[in-house]
């Protein structure tokens, strides 16, 4: 029996208790939940309390996956968590989750590439088990970006969001990666990043006094950019995997804005009940966005046996991907 096919058997995802409402915001910034609302769609969005870091939430919504698919963490080969807010510069935060959930000497690693890493996570980890190399991985986006924001800009503060979502990959028979599409454009780095603290640029008086230890961001031209990179992505996606728009059933996209969600699924010709959406309750929670959303729509029994699912994301790099997935029970 060849098992050269991939397939998801587990799904978890887990948001911190504290919740942040747009009425919450009204008390500090100059915004409403009527600009919030109409602008992005978010009405809440959920931040660690003190103390509480990315391991954190990865290891509840790894925990739900591993409960959910009925498996020990020893019977996982690999763990890989996409994070922008690691606990640590290193150690990768993926060793960190391992370890805590008493899995011994297993790969680890992180994965870097913001609100895409979800997307090229899995087809990462799609590409080792299809290829033999590993039978089962964890795959699982974590963030704690209330971390990396500056709360008194309005332009940003209300956006991000705290939480994780983990998916466990497993070698099959058949498969379900249809096809990817995967890419970056770093030509401008400063559209969407936290300048300070990596090796060009450390965290000094300076630094802080400028906040360039937190998140800045051209909301317009990111906008515009992830509208067209979401519609290009998913027909790239879908031409690799020979199917067409009317093949897809469900369209799981990142969670950044509904306005940027509408334009896409307007494009692709995706009816609202095709398309999830939980940004209300998340607002953006960059890698975790995507699996958050999959495990609820999973759990919820919103995903039949054999339905095209087609995860599209974006974000900074600039990056963006797509993957066409067949959903099998
Ligand atoms: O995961 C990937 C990461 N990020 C994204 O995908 C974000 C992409 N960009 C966006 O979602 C949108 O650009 C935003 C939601 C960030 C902003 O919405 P917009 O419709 O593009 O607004 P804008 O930046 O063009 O600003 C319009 C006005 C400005 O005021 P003036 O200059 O017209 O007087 C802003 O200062 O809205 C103002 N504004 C706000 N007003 C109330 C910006 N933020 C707020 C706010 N409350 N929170």
């Amino acid at each position: 029996m060849s098992l050269r096919g991939v397939k998801i058997v587990g799904v978890g995802h887990y948001a911190p208790e504290r919740v942040v409402t747009n009425a919450d915001f009204e008390r500090w910034l100059d915004t409403s939940d009527e600009w919030i609302t109409t602008r992005t769609g978010m009405k809440r969005r959920h931040w660690v309390a003190n103390g509480e870091a990315t391991s954190d939430l990865a290891l509840r919504a790894a925990q739900a996956a591993l409960e959910f698919a009925g498996m020990d963490a020893a019977d996982v080969d690999c763990f890989i968590v996409a994070t922008v807010t690691p606990d640590y510069a290193f150690p990768a935060t993926a060793c960190l989750v391992a370890a805590r959930l008493g899995a011994k000497d297993r790969a680890a690693f992180d994965l870097s590439i913001a609100c895409s890493g979800f997307i090229y996570g899995l087809t990462v980890a799609s590409g080792l088990i299809r290829s033999g190399i590993y039978r089962r991985i964890m795959l699982i986006g974590a963030e704690t970006l209330s971390k990396i924001l500056d709360p008194a800009d309005r332009a940003t503060a209300i956006l991000f969001g705290d939480g994780a979502g983990a998916v466990i990959l497993e070698a099959a028979e058949t498969d379900s990666f249809l096809g990817a599409e995967l890419g970056a454009d770093g030509s401008k780095p400063e559209l969407l990043y936290v300048r300070a603290g990596g090796s060009r640029h450390r965290i000094d008086r300076a630094a802080l006094d400028a906040k360039e230890d937190l998140i800045h961001m051209h909301g317009r031209e990111v906008f515009k950019f992830a509208v067209h990179k979401m519609i290009a992505a998913t027909d790239a996606a879908l031409a690799r995997a020979q199917l067409t728009k009317a093949d897809v059933t469900l369209l799981i996209p990142h969670q950044a804005n509904k306005r940027i969600i509408d334009a896409a699924a307007r494009y692709l010709e995706m009816p609202d009940h095709k398309v999830v959406v939980n940004i209300a309750e998340y607002g953006n929670t960059s890698a975790a966005s995507i699996p958050i959303a999959l495990s609820e729509s999973v759990r919820a029994g919103k995903i039949a046996d054999g339905e095209v699912i087609v995860f599209v994301g974006f974000g900074g790099g600039l990056s963006w991907g797509a993957v066409a997935w067949r959903w099998a029970a």
